[in-house]
């Protein structure tokens, strides 16, 4: 397994990962009008390719005999990493992947003070693995995607 930057050729295989991932995670909770709005906004190759390309945006993706398997996509404002997102293919899954993207996003932010992300009510897996890892929850939001208002918990852990 090795951890290193995606780059532009890696995006249409990130696409696929992200949509993968995504139905799986989330398909039985949100309408299909509510999922192709995600990929059409977040997980278009257009809105990718900027993420990829952008130096202020980190994205390490996780490769395993030469195939993508996890992913994050991060930001630094003032100290504090932004997860934007941490994704591993649902056949990879519990094998450590997403806790070597996680320990690969602290080490390449080592003056960072703290992490957030948001995290949705309903999903257990996500839940699990931050609560394991020592995030604690901030407060709860609403967001709306497409016809759907989807209940989202920031959470936040220390760093230093
Ligand atoms: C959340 C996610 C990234 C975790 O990645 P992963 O590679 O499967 O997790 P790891 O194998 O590194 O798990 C580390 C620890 O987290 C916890 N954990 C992870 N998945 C879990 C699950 N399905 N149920 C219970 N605990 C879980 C466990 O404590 C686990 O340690 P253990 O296996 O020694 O018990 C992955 O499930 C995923 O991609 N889910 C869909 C997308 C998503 O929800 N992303 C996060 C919100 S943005």
């Amino acid at each position: 397994m090795t951890i290193r930057r995606a780059r532009a050729q890696d995006v249409s295989i990130i696409q696929a990962l992200l949509q993968d991932t995504w139905k799986d995670a989330y398909g039985d909770h949100l309408s299909q009008e509510t999922l192709d709005e995600v990929y059409k906004n977040w997980q278009s190759i257009d809105f990718l390719n900027k993420q990829v390309q952008n130096p202020e945006v980190y994205f390490p993706i996780a490769v395993e005999n030469d195939r993508i398997v996890g992913l994050a996509t991060t930001r630094l404002t003032e100290n504090i990493i932004t997860l934007f997102r941490l994704y591993v293919l649902p056949t990879s899954q519990r094998k450590g992947i997403g806790q070597l993207l996680l320990e690969d996003v602290m080490s390449h932010y080592p003056d960072a003070r703290r992490m957030q992300l948001h995290v949705e009510t309903f999903n257990p897996k996500g839940l699990a693995f931050y609560n394991k890892n020592g995030f604690k929850e901030i407060k709860r939001e609403q967001e709306k995607v497409g016809n759907e208002t989807i209940e989202q918990i920031l959470m936040e852990k220390e760093m230093l």
